[in-house]
């Protein structure tokens, strides 16, 4: 449920990319432990994580092997992509939830792009800043709120413990600055993290239902700037 608009748009982007031509390359760049890596590895697709944390990678390998696939596993710098992997390593590069955490965040996007071929994607999720104010408002903490929409990394304060957080505007210029195109950006969980407790356990109608709602909001020129997460479908032309 939580990532049924990120699969969908990742789905996407692979029939576009060289369609009928097969199995992919692509390369998780602080894949952690195989979130994705292992699915898309099991879709066929040749996988290669690249994750600064040896444990995770462990815990990656250990996952694969359970799920009978092989993903490559490369511990390393997401800004050393380039020299880890060498240039168009990939189809597809995956970043997720990792720019929040990276020293230079306009770096590592320059390391994705120069790692995925021309006519490929990069796909890049990261936390949307409104939606951090919206949601410390609605729990009433309505100063968070306000230094989370003025404070420049979108943090509400010294205990939040996400390092930065995007907009639509500085995620576009992040991607535009490293020579790629902006081809999608999407909202990830709109409505699914505003509604306390979410559907119950077992109401599969509601589930859908919400499942439902979020694919045509991630899209919606408004909507989407409230998500929890913002993800973007960058073209290397
Ligand atoms: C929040 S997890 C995200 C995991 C996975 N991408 C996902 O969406 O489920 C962040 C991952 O990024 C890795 N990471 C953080 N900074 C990194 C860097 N500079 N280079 C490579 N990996 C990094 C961490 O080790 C961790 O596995």
């Amino acid at each position: 449920m939580r990532n049924a608009v990120l699969w969908d748009a990742l789905r996407k982007v692979l029939e576009r990319v060289d369609p009928g031509t097969g199995p992919h390359d692509i390369v998780d760049v602080g894949g952690g432990t195989g979130g994705f890596a292992v699915p898309l590895a099991e879709l066929g697709h040749r996988v290669t994580v690249v994750d600064a944390s040896l444990d995770a990678l462990a815990a990656l390998e250990r996952r694969a092997a359970e799920s009978g696939v092989k993903v490559r596993a490369v511990q390393g710098d997401a800004v050393d992509l380039p020299g880890l992997l060498g240039p168009d390593a990939a189809d597809l590069v995956l970043c997720h939830s990792v720019l929040e955490y990276v020293e230079d965040p306009a770096a590592v996007m320059a390391a994705l792009a120069a790692t995925v071929r021309p006519g490929g994607s990069v796909s890049v999720l990261v936390p949307g800043q409104v939606a951090a104010a919206l949601h410390r408002a609605v729990a009433g903490h309505y100063d968070d709120a306000r230094r989370a929409l003025t404070d420049p990394s979108g943090r509400w304060g010294e205990h939040d413990r996400t390092p930065r957080r995007f907009t639509r505007q500085s995620l576009s210029a992040l991607v535009e600055g490293a020579g790629l195109r902006v081809g999608a950006l999407h909202g990830v969980r709109i409505f699914a993290d505003l509604v306390p407790g979410g559907p119950s356990d077992g109401d599969q109608d509601a589930a859908e239902a919400l499942i439902a709602l979020e694919s045509v909001a991630a899209v919606h020129p408004v909507l989407r700037e409230l998500a929890t997460q913002l993800h973007v479908v960058a073209d290397r032309r």
